[in-house]
């Protein structure tokens, strides 16, 4: 990157010195007159400019000041399904609430919390999204969940990926202080401004991505390039920006194939690909989670690049489904597809589980991101959402719960009544499906899976869910059962995120108490002593529950961050006007129409055939 940068500075400097002369010989040779014509011109134009630039300053400051103004997404709560829904489910509250967004923004001086014998880190801050900290009793027994588990991170797997609390030492996967860049935003949105300071530097002066070493193309977008996006866009430090665009670009090769379509692992340091060695296939949900953040970085870098190569994934995809609609998973997408011909495999399973859920989440966030340029995503979502109900949509014989199951393979249809807990993203999904505008019946699936989710906790004896339940279709006396080898639990967030959006929209304060069990049972069960929280291997049994030796980076960067919110008293200090928040819970700004045309996208109206 350096190397290549002062090759093109010197190859300026010669090209400039060259014009310079000949630039010289034309103005001698002007008359007089000619002279001053010409030096009026330019001192026009010198005005001309001044005017527009402050023009823009003075409209980028109305907008900063009033964030919701010109939102993109005014006419949809304003249209009849959203205002219908409004008055039959939320009472007094508004959706879009006409709030100031996600906390307040500050002027352009550092007037910031920071003691008078701290230097500030960066004196030029465009602006910084400022939270209130915990407002009440719940919210500040999150954070200190919180502050247990970074203690434990602090001190015993600074830099590392993940804390091993048992071991109290640290662990590596990526590299790349995964569990530290995941939580840069969910310290600023807790008000922990001395744990970010301290955070922020360890990026600055220790987060490289020089190492010759292949990273999953996927966990590293959602993880860290969204973790450092976020974390720009609240504290508008440019630092955080530098270090994304670094990454993206060593992302970049994954993309390098005939199809597009990217493959699974890329060497950051050495710039190669592949796949993994096993299959050859790529993971659908994989290259299909990468496009809020690609946008997000080719929209703050204004380089359009980033955002082309996901989007053309997107869009293949999207061809993808209207050829496969004829086939028995309709708009449904196996879990597996080639990066060398883009063909589904059709042998795979269809599951809105591992490996396949976040297609369908960034289906419909894409569009809550972009809007128009994404309508082609929301109609996939929508048809895709009916085949769910149409094909992996049960209930239980016994108390008629509502699941989502998998079909074992997307060619034959057949039906497997199994639901990761990964699946318990669906609810918050569909509930902003509603909200931006989608039929308002997905609310009533939301409602009842998000209650089926809650129970694969309440009915354990810890009151926490396993990684995968499966359910009776038959006349039995329970509605589902977990086997021993499922029975593990990670500390996941997909149900306290569903929660987290139900509360949201419709300030039903149940959602808050089954937040609180799970966050209880948590406590109960995971804490260690010693600092962090351990993951289980057994949510059946109270007695011996198992302490495993990792806390994932999930847990600080989603579970808490979604338990604090949800337990909000105001929750016109995040708004879905303004954010959507990528896989990884890491919130990026909704980007109006002006912020488009940076991304240059490339509206390809042959997709709407
Ligand atoms: C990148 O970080 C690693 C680990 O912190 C360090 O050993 C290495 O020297 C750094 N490389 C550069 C080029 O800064
Ligand atoms: C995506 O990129 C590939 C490779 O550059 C190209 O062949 C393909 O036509 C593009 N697909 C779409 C849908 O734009
Ligand atoms: C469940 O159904 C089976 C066959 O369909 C029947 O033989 C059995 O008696 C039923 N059991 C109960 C508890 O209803
Ligand atoms: C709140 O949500 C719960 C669970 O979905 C539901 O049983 C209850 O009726 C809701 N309350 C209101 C006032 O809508």
């Amino acid at each position: 990157m350096a190397v290549s940068t002062s090759y093109r500075l010197l190859h300026v400097n010669i090209v400039n010195s060259v014009e310079r002369r000949h630039m010289w010989r034309c103005w001698r040779r002007l008359s007089r007159r000619q002279r001053r014509y010409v030096s009026l011109l330019v001192v026009a134009l010198f005005l001309a400019a001044m005017f527009t630039f402050l023009m823009q300053f003075k409209q980028d400051a109305q907008r900063e000041s009033s964030p919701s103004a010109n939102s993109q997404f005014q006419p949809v709560s304003n249209s009849g399904i959203a205002d219908a829904f409004r008055k039959h489910k939320l009472g007094e509250r508004s959706i879009s609430s006409g709030s100031t967004g996600f906390g307040s923004v500050e002027g352009r001086q550092h007037t910031s919390k920071t003691k008078p014998n701290e230097t500030p880190k960066s004196p030029t801050l465009p602006r910084r999204i400022r939270f209130p900290g915990a407002e009440n009793d719940r919210q500040r027994a999150v954070v200190v969940a919180f502050k247990h588990a970074w203690s434990g991170y602090r001190r015993y797997a600074w830099g590392y990926d993940h804390l091993r609390p048992l071991t109290r030492s640290g662990g590596n996967w990526l590299g790349l202080g995964l569990t530290l860049v995941d939580s840069l935003d969910t310290m600023l949105i807790m008000g922990l401004d001395k744990e970010f300071e301290e955070a922020r530097d360890w990026v600055a002066h220790s987060l490289n991505f020089t190492a010759n070493k292949y990273v999953n193309l996927f966990e590293t977008t959602i993880r860290v390039l969204g973790g450092l996006l976020s974390v720009h866009h609240i504290s508008g430090d440019r630092m955080f920006l530098d270090k994304a665009v670094d990454l993206g670009h060593r992302l970049l090769p994954a993309f390098e194939t005939r199809t597009g379509i990217p493959l699974s692992d890329v060497n950051l340091g050495a710039g190669k690909a592949r796949g993994p060695a096993w299959v050859g296939d790529s993971t659908t949900a994989e290259v299909s989670t990468l496009q809020l953040e690609m946008n997000q970085l080719s929209h703050v870098s204004g380089l359009a690049e980033f955002s082309r190569r996901a989007m053309n994934v997107s869009r293949s995809l999207h061809r993808l489904v209207k050829g496969w609609a004829t086939t028995p998973a309709g708009a449904l997408l196996p879990i597996f597809i080639s990066p060398r011909d883009a063909r589904p495999r059709s042998s795979a399973p269809v599951t809105l589980g591992a490996r396949g859920d976040s297609y369908y989440e960034y289906l419909l966030k894409v569009f809550a991101q972009l809007g128009e340029p994404a309508a082609f995503m929301r109609d996939d979502f929508e048809r895709a959402m009916q085949h769910v109900y149409e094909y992996l949509l049960r209930r239980t014989h016994h108390s008629r719960l509502t699941f989502i199951g998998e079909l074992s393979s997307a060619s034959q249809r057949r039906f497997s009544p199994k639901m990761d807990h990964l699946v318990c993203f669906l609810p918050g999904t569909l509930a902003l499906a509603v909200r931006l505008g989608l039929d308002r019946r997905h609310m009533i699936v939301a409602e009842q899976l998000l209650h089926t989710c809650y129970l694969t906790y309440q009915r354990q004896p810890t009151g926490l869910a396993a990684e995968i339940t499966h359910f009776r279709l038959d006349n039995s006396s329970t509605d589902f059962y977990v086997k021993k080898a499922d029975s593990h639990c990670l500390l996941r967030p997909e149900t306290v995120e569903s929660l987290w959006y139900l509360y949201h929209l419709t300030a039903n304060s149940t959602y808050q108490d089954w937040g609180w069990r799970i966050f209880e049972a948590i406590e109960r069960h995971a804490r260690v002593p010693s600092g962090g929280y351990a993951s289980l291997s057994n949510v059946m049994d109270v007695h011996n529950v198992g302490q495993r030796d990792s806390m994932e980076s999930f847990f600080t960067a989603e579970t808490l961050k979604y338990l604090y919110l949800l337990f909000s008293d105001d929750q016109s200090t995040l708004n879905l006007n303004d954010f959507v928040f990528n896989s990884e819970a890491h919130p990026l700004p909704v980007l109006r129409n002006q912020d488009l045309t940076s991304l240059n996208l490339e509206i390809d109206h042959s997709v709407y055939i």
